[in-house]
């Protein structure tokens, strides 16, 4: 037992990079490799960027500490986080909101993160080579409308991500992490510098990327950078919350988020900076929403001097994210499982990872046999991806910064961000008051958006 309340000690992260890693690893997904490109493209570029780093200070990394301190005060997984620390039980009722957004947003991911695993496929059998637009489309249209091939690819994710979780906190998570991150950037790093080479366009594209255009900044904008930033830092599901309770009492809280923040956020705009520029480079239009990745870039592959090893690279990147990150979303409802209604780690794991499938292969069908099926005028895919990213994330994020502003012990805060007194705690009052009375309004005026009622 010990503080970390019931953890077995190989089952933390082993080390301060390790931990780091891990949480990079679920920060960084498809939401800097793709959303967050095509969204600072589609709003005003650079001014887009500024809004969220506004909104990542103002909201993102308080809810992040916020989180690390239930998960690490508490030591279990959400629910059982949020009751030991909660002076009333139905705090962890509460809190079962961040497992059931944790799944959701699995459950579409997959799709998505099968559709990349197909697109490697592609890259080695060269399939784009010499293809138009028109011929990628049709490509697209083909595998994405098929009844069972992206499910197949789905169900293949899944499976490895499964792995992942079954071999535990620091054999599977911290491992898989230590070794992939590393990877990830410096496959990032090399195509930034191919993007920004191809010609003299690209630096148009940089242009664009970092000229700041507010004449397209509306309200609509802020909520959406509020939204992408808690989606982009892994906030608001309980996955800081359960990774925090496998970090070790030494851990400084405060700047580790700071450093999951920088490194998502320097990992977004490199991103862009790969993006946009090849997109110009090849007069293409960076502003076309979720398909520029599946449909731009292959056109741009294809017509590259050696585009079939970059197309490769490029979808092996965007795999790599979207593996760490689906590993930590699954951490948060196995941990769940797995504690509170005492299963073995394997066992959780399996259920888990065949009920969340399950219900993702309704996000993959609405590209084909369930197109037509629709659920307040969206079909599944757009659904589970408007409940979560703008409903129930900042739900969990209201939830949180009221739990840490007005129900928790401040002894608890107290205790966390200075690691039992050992740090000096300076801002802390400053720190209790945006918890208190900027960041849950934050987070309310994006809800009431949300569900239009603002
Ligand atoms: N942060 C991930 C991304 O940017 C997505 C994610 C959300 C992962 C929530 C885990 C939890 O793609």
């Amino acid at each position: 037992m010990g503080k970390n309340g019931g953890n077995l000690s190989n089952d933390n992260f082993g080390s301060k990079f390790g931990a780091m890693a891990a949480l990079a690893g679920s920060a960084v997904g498809l939401g800097n490799m793709w959303k967050f490109p095509y969204m600072a493209g589609e709003n005003g570029g650079s001014a887009f960027i500024i809004i969220y780093l506004i909104c990542i200070l103002l909201t993102g990394i308080p809810v992040m500490l916020a989180e690390f301190i239930i998960g690490r005060g508490g030591g279990k997984n959400v629910y059982g986080s949020f009751t030991a620390l909660a002076p009333h039980k139905h705090w962890g009722a509460f809190s079962i909101v961040t497992v059931i957004t944790a799944g959701a947003i699995l459950s579409f991911y997959g799709t998505v993160s099968g559709w990349l695993l197909q697109y490697i496929f592609y890259s080695l059998t060269d399939l784009f080579k010499g293809v138009d637009a028109e011929g990628v489309n049709v490509i697209f249209e083909n595998f994405t409308s098929h009844p069972y091939h992206p499910i197949l690819w789905q169900v293949a994710f899944m499976a490895l991500v499964a792995v992942i979780i079954a071999f535990g906190v620091r054999k599977g998570i911290e491992f898989s992490s230590k070794f992939l991150m590393p990877l990830l950037l410096v496959i990032l790093v090399v195509m930034v510098i191919r993007a920004l080479t191809l010609n003299s366009d690209s630096v148009e594209g940089l242009k664009f990327l970092l000229k700041p255009d507010f004449s397209s900044v509306t309200m609509k904008t802020f909520i959406m950078a509020m939204a992408q930033a808690f989606f982009s830092m892994s906030v608001g599901m309980g996955v800081l919350i359960t990774y925090a309770s496998y970090m070790r009492r030494e851990v400084k809280l405060f700047k580790m988020s700071i450093n999951v923040a920088v490194a998502d956020t320097v990992i977004s705009i490199l991103a862009g900076f790969a993006i946009i520029p090849a997109t110009f480079a090849f007069g293409m239009q960076p502003d076309v929403g979720p398909s520029l990745i599946f449909l731009t870039l292959p056109q741009i592959f294809a017509q590259m001097p050696l585009g079939q090893m970059w197309s490769f690279l490029f979808f092996v990147l965007l795999a790599i994210a979207a593996l760490t990150s689906a590993v930590s979303l699954l951490e948060v409802v196995v941990a769940f499982v797995a504690q509170e209604w005492k299963m073995t780690r394997l066992s959780a794991t399996i259920i888990c990872t065949i009920v969340i499938s399950a219900l993702g292969v309704l996000s993959t069908l609405s590209f084909g046999p369930l197109k037509d099926v629709s659920l307040f005028g969206m079909n599944f895919f757009s659904f589970f991806d408007y409940l979560s990213s703008n409903i129930l994330l900042p739900l969990g994020g209201f939830l949180i910064s009221i739990f840490i502003g007005y129900i928790i012990k401040r002894s608890i805060v107290k205790r966390e961000l200075s690691n039992d007194g050992e740090l000096k705690l300076r801002g802390m009052g400053f720190y209790m008051v945006m918890m208190r009375y900027i960041v849950p309004v934050a987070i309310f005026l994006v809800l009431l958006y949300s569900i239009g009622l603002l």
